[in-house]
This record gives C-alpha cells, sequence and structure tokens, in this order.
C-alpha cells in the first residue's frame, strides 16, 4: 500500500459530507442533549431543557448537521430586558469536527437571522480555564469588528456555593449590523 494512503485516513474514507446549519426542531432534542454530553465541559442540562430550547427558543438556537449527523449545537436567546443582545448559552461541536470554524459559523448563522435584526451585543459567560471557548469568543469579536470586555458574573462562593467555577460574563459589542 502507498505510505500517503496510509498516513491519510481522511482521503481512504473519502470526501467529508458537506456541512449544513439550520434551525432546530423538536425532534432533535435528544441528540442535542447527547452532543452536549459528549462535547466535555459543559454543563448537562435537562432533556426536557433542550426539548424547550429546540422549540420555544429555536429560532436563536441552530444546529450543524452533516451527512445526517448533528455535529454542532448553540443554544441562546435575547434576554426578555435587553433586546439588542444575543445571549450564547451553550456552543459545542463534535471533536471530528473541531478546529474548522464551525462554531464560528454557528454563532454568525443565528445573527443573520431575522430575530437578531435588532441585535448589536453578543453575550456569554465562559470559565477562565475554557481556552477554546476564550479563542472562539475573542474570534467572534475580531470577525465583527467589535471590542470584547469582560468580568465575573456568576461565582463560585456566592452563586454556585463552591460546586462550579466562576463564570465570566463576556460582551462583545456594539457591533454594526452589516458586520453580523
Ligand atoms: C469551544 C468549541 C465550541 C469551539 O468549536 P470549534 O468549531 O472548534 O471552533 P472554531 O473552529 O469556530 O474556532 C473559532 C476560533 O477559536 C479557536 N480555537 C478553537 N478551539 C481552540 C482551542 N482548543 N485552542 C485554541 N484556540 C481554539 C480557533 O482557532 C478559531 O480562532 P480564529 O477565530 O482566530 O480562527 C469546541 O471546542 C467545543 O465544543 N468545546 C467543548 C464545549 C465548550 O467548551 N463550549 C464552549 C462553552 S459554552
Amino acid at each position: 500500500m502507498h505510505l500517503a494512503a496510509v498516513s491519510a485516513p481522511g482521503r481512504l474514507a473519502g470526501p467529508r459530507p458537506a456541512i449544513s446549519i439550520r434551525l432546530p426542531r423538536r425532534e432533535d432534542g435528544a441528540r442535542v442533549w447527547e452532543l452536549v454530553a459528549e462535547s466535555g465541559g459543559l454543563d448537562a442540562n435537562s432533556l426536557y431543557c433542550n426539548l424547550l430550547q429546540c422549540s420555544h427558543f429555536a429560532e436563536t438556537c441552530a444546529i450543524a448537521e452533516a451527512g445526517g449527523d448533528i455535529i454542532g449545537w448553540v443554544s441562546g436567546y435575547i434576554p426578555p430586558g435587553a433586546p439588542d443582545t444575543y445571549f450564547v448559552w451553550q456552543v459545542c461541536t463534535a471533536e471530528s469536527a473541531r478546529g474548522q470554524g464551525l462554531a464560528r459559523r454557528l454563532i454568525a448563522s443565528v445573527l443573520a437571522r431575522p430575530c437578531c435584526a435588532g441585535v448589536t451585543r453578543l453575550q456569554s459567560t465562559i470559565t477562565a480555564a475554557n481556552t477554546a471557548s476564550w479563542a472562539l469568543f475573542g474570534g467572534v469579536a475580531a470577525a465583527l469588528g467589535a471590542p470584547m470586555t469582560h468580568a465575573p458574573h456568576f461565582t463560585r462562593e456566592a452563586h454556585f456555593a463552591g460546586r462550579h467555577d466562576t463564570e465570566h460574563l463576556v460582551s462583545i459589542g456594539p457591533f454594526a449590523r452589516r458586520a453580523a
């Protein structure tokens, strides 16, 4: 066998299926729950929570799919008191799909929807140790051409009763709508 074929399993397996991004539906809830559990580093929510995200909050959530598999997920909402803000609750991609800009595409796809027509800020919370997440949101801020600030928000002692690392509130914006 030719050495190049041995060292290039991607080529042996053939071309990767195209990735599409779409709105979630109720039937996706169970698979989304699994993806979140498999992703490592994310708090598991109840399956019921994922079902609500896939139905009531579908417009501000997105799924990445390839070859019929769900390989990426972003959940979020527009907080009732802040109609100019998209709050990202969770974002994750399957390990096999990482490092290809997929998480950024998922967020961008929601920001481009009509429901986000009035959105000029993006927020999320991140623990200090989540390097990939800091890199992701830093990249989002750069792509939007907007400043990014952060500050402790839900702290280990005051809010998590010592059970969880402090979550830092990351705020990106304001950004121009045309950037989104
Ligand atoms: C965080 C996560 C969603 C990133 O997904 P991804 O599809 O690999 O991210 P992208 O390819 O869109 O990368 C976006 C940017 O982050 C950088 N990045 C991604 N993972 C990184 C890592 N592990 N270390 C350093 N930088 C990283 C990319 O290089 C890219 O930078 P750029 O904007 O300068 O090009 C993914 O690692 C994951 O699912 N992690 C587990 C769940 C999690 O922690 N989610 C975030 C908290 S809600």
